[in-house]
């Protein structure tokens, strides 16, 4: 390991919410001897108080995030606010002379993505994209074989991406995902880590994106029932999509089952209703990129399925691979507290509902042209999005990185813009019917 680091590297945070509890554990935990938090910036200062009750920290707290920035000046800030926020709080972060860490997507628009990328270039700070399922020892291992020539170069990739109906799936048009404003949609929110991996795997540059995106099942028109959000709603009893998740007397438990070691959720919006006016992404959406050396992907997500998890076929030169992920567990504090009642009221499913354990391990099925088929088995970790989470850390707040990352397994900015710049592309491309040429304005990001 290379070892970087003689004093502590100062760590101020902005967005406190889910993901930044992640990330004090791993500045405050994991790396304790290399790094400190600093500074907490959040519009409800009370989440960033609780983050130093919970964790015996003492960082100062911030509900203005330039104050921050100006008072503190922090090695490295790390971006955890919505993503319609990332393009500020990366910009001005780099500005100030910070390095940064962000959480996936980069940003929500092209725009954003060229103004990072040229954010970055000005200001001589180093930003570092939180890709952490490219270190999921399935999708590393898909990487390695491709590099290896297992399958000669990819012309052609079928990704099928499917979000649960009920718990995870349906949380995003629950929160604040579900408006294109704060998140760009599930095609930036959620297809960032797959268009990062389609693009890594394919090691290619994307250039052209036509995407078909539809409201079929979430959004208005799609319930009998409407209200604004769960826990006030006068339909809750005859509504199949009751959730009790903000129901007061359970915030105890359900905090610290969504990873928040403190007492309540604080005035946090997870129960809106998904088929109010508000939502106004799409649930159901098609999209094909064609790369710069001719290999195209067909890709599509889906929020209205059973289950969560991936399809995925890539077509080489020298033969296929196949591999198909299935995560049925639902995450808790989710889809064990979803109740589908029946119109008396009376509980149908949901709240204990039996579910299946993650599988212990994922596979890949190679079918080279000269050769025999062959399988090859990796573990599935369930804890901290497959491992990654803790090499992310590592890397981002210990400058530790491997000897050798044959790989390129670690993100950099332009790995993050060229994710968003699919998604934002499809984006486009579902309001306007046609597709859209990413050159010229991702030229400059490759050179
Ligand atoms: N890598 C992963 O696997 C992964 C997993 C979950 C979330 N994420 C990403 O992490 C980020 C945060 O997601 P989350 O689930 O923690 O969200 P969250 O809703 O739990 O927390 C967001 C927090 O940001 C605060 N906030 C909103 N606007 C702000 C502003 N302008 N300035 C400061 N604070 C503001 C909110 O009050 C809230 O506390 C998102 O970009 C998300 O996509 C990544």
């Amino acid at each position: 390991m290379k070892q970087a680091m003689s004093k502590r590297k100062r760590c101020a945070i902005v967005g406190i919410g889910n993901r930044a509890h992640s990330w004090v554990g791993g500045i405050v935990e994991r790396h304790p001897d290399v790094s400190e938090l600093v500074g907490l910036c959040d519009l409800n200062q009370d989440r960033c108080h609780d983050i130093n009750a919970a964790y015996g920290t003492q960082a100062a707290v911030f509900a203005d995030y330039d104050r921050m920035l100006a008072e503190l000046h922090p090695d490295l800030v790390v971006v955890t606010s919505p993503e319609g926020f990332h393009r500020e709080h990366i910009e001005k972060a780099l500005d100030a002379g910070c390095d940064v860490a962000t959480e996936k997507p980069l940003c929500i628009t092209l725009d954003d993505a060229a103004a990072i990328v040229a954010a970055e270039k000005r200001s001589g700070r180093k930003l570092f994209m939180a890709f952490n399922y490219r270190h999921i020892p399935l999708c590393s291992k898909i990487r390695e074989l491709i590099l290896g020539g297992a399958i000669g170069r990819p012309v052609s990739m079928d990704l099928t991406w499917y979000l649960d109906y009920k718990g995870h799936g349906a949380s995003y048009f629950r929160r604040w995902h579900r408006m294109m404003k704060l998140s760009g949609g599930l095609l930036v929110t959620k297809a960032s880590h797959h268009f990062d991996l389609a693009n890594w795997w394919m090691d290619d540059v994307p250039e052209v994106v036509y995407g078909q995106g539809r409201q079929n099942f979430f959004g208005p028109g799609h319930n009998p029932f409407v209200g604004e959000r769960c826990s006030t709603c006068p339909h809750a009893k005859a509504c199949a999509w009751y959730t009790d998740v903000c129901v007061v007397d359970r915030t105890e438990k359900l905090s610290q089952e969504l990873g928040y070691r403190v007492k309540g959720v604080r005035n946090y919006v997870n129960d809106a209703c998904p088929f109010g006016p508000e939502v106004d992404i799409p649930d159901t959406m098609s999209v094909q990129v064609r790369y710069r050396n001719g290999g195209l992907l067909n890709y599509s997500l889906n929020a209205s399925v059973p289950y969560e998890g991936w399809n995925l076929a890539i077509n080489g030169t020298k033969g296929r691979l196949e591999s198909k992920i299935t995560d049925n567990k639902p995450s808790p504090g989710w889809q064990e507290r979803f109740q589908i009642t029946g119109p008396d009221g009376r509980v149908l499913k949901g709240k204990g509902y039996a579910v299946t354990d993650w599988p212990a391990e994922y596979g890949v099925h190679v079918m080279p042209h000269a050769g025999d088929d062959y399988e090859v088995r990796l573990p599935n970790i369930a804890e901290g999005h497959g491992g990654g989470d803790w090499k992310i850390f590592e890397a981002a707040l210990a400058d530790r990185y491997p000897e050798s990352d044959a790989l390129s397994v670690f993100a950099n900015a332009v790995s993050g813009a060229f994710s968003t710049a699919i998604g934002a592309a499809a984006n486009a491309s579902i309001l306007s019917g046609e597709p859209v040429h990413l050159t010229p304005i991702t030229t400059d990001w490759t050179n």
